[in-house]
């Protein structure tokens, strides 16, 4: 199966050369893609650098930085047009072990078409991350299980495969959400799809080098979004109890 991990990277020059190691001795027979939003610290030069040098590297230079979910979809596209059948979402800060790796791409290739590596599932861990960010963390997902009935234990993971079929199936036009909420926002889409949502235990470390780009503008669109799905998802439901009818499934 032709996978492609796709990094997104702001300000991740001291971050990104540790994790790029280790993801192409881990595991060398991925292709690789940096997203970079003209990070001011240099890091997309490197990466031309290090891709010069190296043909399963790639880089996709956007010019300012406009979020993590635009970065991603506009990976997506890059890798659905080039017919990858894989498509797996990594930081670039070491956060996600290459070596967890191998197990979800195991799973993408059993059949599902989304694996989340989960850190809050048993055998999931997380390591030097502070508590008030696991606390955020924790409640995001619990907050997304009650509000939209998604039933995943790490709603806002960051470390996932989508199969190319699935992806390719969504139409990512709609996909709006800016910041973390990102990744609730597309496994929500995934859910309603039908798709096959699976979850691997992973061990997440907190990243040594370089700055979270964590905010409290992210935290208030994922709380606003969510909120927002699941009113929508009442609705709808109350609509098909008052109202049966073939869309009310
Ligand atoms: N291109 C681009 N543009 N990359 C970005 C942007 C952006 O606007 N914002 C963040 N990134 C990149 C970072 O450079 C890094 O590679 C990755 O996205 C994750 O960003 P971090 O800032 O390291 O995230 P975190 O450690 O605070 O958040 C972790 O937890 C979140 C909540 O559970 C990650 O696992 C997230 O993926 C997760 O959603
Ligand atoms: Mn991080």
């Amino acid at each position: 199966m032709r996978t492609v991990v796709i990094i997104p990277t702001y300000n991740e020059r001291e971050a990104l050369p540790i994790t790029l190691a280790a993801l192409r001795a881990d595991v060398p027979e991925v292709d690789v893609l940096i997203v970079d939003d003209n990070s001011p610290d240099g890091t997309g030069r490197w990466a031309d650098e290090y891709a010069a040098g190296d043909p399963r590297v790639q880089v996709l230079h956007r010019s300012s930085k406009d979020g993590l979910g635009r970065a991603y979809i506009a990976g997506f596209r890059w890798a659905l047009a080039r017919g990858y059948a894989s498509i797996v979402e990594m930081d670039a800060d070491s956060s996600h072990r290459s070596l967890d790796l191998p197990a979800l791409l195991r799973a993408a290739a059993d059949g599902a078409d989304l694996v989340i590596g989960s850190r809050w599932v048993p055998g999931g861990a997380v390591e030097n991350w502070p508590l008030h960010r696991q606390l955020l963390s924790r409640g995001a997902t619990t907050y997304t299980r009650l509000a939209m009935g998604l039933p995943v234990r790490d709603a806002t993971a960051g470390f996932r495969v989508y199969s190319a079929r699935q992806l390719g199936s969504l139409d990512l036009d709609e996909v709006d959400s800016q910041g973390y909420c990102f990744q609730i926002d597309m496994t929500w889409r995934v859910y309603r799809a039908g798709g096959r949502i699976v979850e691997v235990p992973i061990t997440f470390v907190e990243r040594s080098e370089g700055q979270s780009k964590m905010s409290g503008a992210i935290v208030r669109e994922a709380l606003v979004k969510v909120t927002g799905w699941g009113a929508a998802r009442r609705w709808q439901q109350l609509r098909g109890l008052v109202r049966p009818g073939p869309r009310s499934a």
